[in-house]
């Protein structure tokens, strides 16, 4: 399946219901939605699932995190030539669960697309999205840290965040792609989320931590279905 935007992206992170044999359980639901709404939908699953999922399920699948290593002696690493040949689309780099320097994303964005790996370079401000669109990502993904794992969205909390960054990343680049993200939990969040220029969104707990997974995704899914 093809990656298109708008794109409803899902962080599997490390919870127990997207780990192993549930991150396969996950995706399945998240692509039959994705095929019966007709509405593009990536999982965002730890790199040892990575996989399993690609193996068993045509859903676009991008890795949690890379390290800007070569093949060769760096024990522990994750190399993203291994994520592309597991079967990642793309990968997520400089997460608020795992930031990292400008350096170590500057040489860890060349090395992904050295790799072929799409790129999302996670920021928590206008000023840090403006930074690291100069690296030339595919998406830039705004999430404020406070808002991630609440109850109160990133759209209906923090709008010129969001419309923000649009304005200022479009200016420098057009090409790269907004997701908004954190504590988006409604379809009047992504909705709005959506209405405000984003190109996506990035969900995690409000998809992963509900009882039914199905229903969830359902819901958030449909609200892209008049932004198409
Ligand atoms: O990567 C997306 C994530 O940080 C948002 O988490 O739980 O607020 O949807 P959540």
């Amino acid at each position: 399946m093809l990656l298109k935007t708008p794109t409803l992206f899902i962080n599997f992170k490390t919870y127990k219901e997207a780990t192993g044999q549930n991150a396969l359980k996950l995706a399945k639901i998240c692509q039959d939605v994705s095929i019966e709404l007709d509405v593009c939908i990536a999982v965002v699953a730890q790199s040892v699932d990575i996989r399993l999922i690609t193996n068993n399920l045509k859903i676009p699948v991008f890795a949690q995190h890379i390290d800007p290593i070569v093949y060769g002696h760096y024990t522990g690493h994750i190399l993203p030539e291994s994520v592309k040949e597991a079967g990642a689309v793309g990968t997520i780099l400089n997460h608020a669960e795992n930031k990292k320097s400008f350096e170590f994303i500057k040489k860890a964005s060349l090395r992904a697309k050295e790799a072929g790996l799409l790129l999302m370079l996670c920021a928590a401000s206008v000023n840090e999205a403006k930074k690291l669109v100069r690296l030339n990502p595919d998406f830039i993904a705004i999430e404020l840290p406070e808002l991630i794992g609440g109850n109160v969205s990133i759209s209906e909390a923090e709008p010129r965040l969001i419309t923000n960054t649009i304005s200022t990343i479009k200016k420098i680049n057009k090409r790269v792609k907004v997701i908004a993200g954190a504590g988006i939990k409604t379809r009047d969040d992504v909705r709005k989320a959506l209405e405000l220029g984003s190109d996506g969104v990035f969900v995690s707990s409000g998809i992963v931590k509900v009882k039914n997974h199905k229903e969830a995704i359902y819901e958030l899914a449909s609200a892209f279905k008049s932004f198409k």
